[in-house]
């Protein structure tokens, strides 16, 4: 599995995101992610706009509703040029299949579908607290993981600390997606569930999605460089040449 550094662009509007992407020379181009605050703003158009400037694009709306709309829904994301897409894997095996079927186009392609497991922001406590789940948390995103797989999805978005438990219960082809990712000396910000770039590729983690540590450092251009220096473990000048997204 080609490992990659995906940059989270959390960001309000398209003037911010376009600003923030005008950062990288014209021969970088980092896998971004468009999340739900810039995608409710700016609607579909702000993903073909970044995808014509030569992004790949994990769109992250974490679906989760019932089957017939996810359905629905995954078949209107189909229509965006987008690599990868999520929902929430507690949405059950069978919203899981529903979802594929919808982002399955005509000719059989479809963008990489991946679950959620637990958010890297939910820590045991608040689990058995307050969601009622009495598992263990490795318990749990194994089975969700499982769950994932069953229903014919490619891989999940879990903590990095997870990433090898999943690889050892789903296969090493199960592709894992671990936010929740910090330099040393950064600050957490509301993740309960961190690691480093090098720690996050030694436990196995297929790619990596940071936002803060990079959106928000005085040089975001460096700071991606330094990810995917320790993560991927090459120049980044070789990196866009070398580690290519699967095709389907
Ligand atoms: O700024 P930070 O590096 O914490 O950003 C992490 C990104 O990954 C955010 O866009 C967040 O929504 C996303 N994410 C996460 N935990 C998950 C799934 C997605 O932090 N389980």
């Amino acid at each position: 599995m080609g490992q990659d550094v995906i940059v989270a662009c959390d960001f309000a509007t398209k003037e911010e995101t376009l600003r923030f992407l005008d950062y990288f020379a014209q021969e970088e181009k980092p896998f971004v992610k468009i999340g739900m605050e810039l995608y409710y703003a700016e609607g579909p158009e702000i993903v073909r706009e970044i995808k014509r400037r030569g992004h790949k694009i994990f769109l992250d709306l974490k679906l989760h509703d019932i089957p017939n709309t996810v359905e629905k829904a995954m078949r209107v994301l189909s229509k965006l040029d987008v690599d990868m897409t999520n929902l929430h894997a507690a949405g059950t095996v069978k919203m899981m299949e529903a979802a594929v079927r919808g982002l399955t186009r005509e000719d059989g392609s479809r963008p990489l579908l991946i679950a959620v497991t637990q958010l890297t922001s939910t820590d045991q406590e608040r689990m058995t607290e307050e969601i009622l789940i009495d598992r263990p948390l490795e318990e749990v995103v194994i089975t969700y993981a499982k769950n994932a797989d069953k229903a014919g999805l490619d891989g999940v978005v879990c903590s990095p600390l997870e990433a090898g438990i999943v690889h050892e219960a789903v296969g090493e082809g199960f592709i894992t997606v671990t936010p929740g990712v910090r330099f040393e000396e950064s600050d957490k910000g509301d993740q309960s569930r961190v690691t480093t770039p090098a720690r996050a590729k030694e436990l196995g983690s297929d790619y990596i999605v940071v936002g803060r540590p990079i959106t928000q450092a005085a040089d975001p251009l460096e700071a991606y460089r330094r990810c995917v220096r320790d993560f991927v473990d090459v120049q980044p000048e070789e990196h866009n040449k070398e580690f290519c997204f699967p095709e389907l």
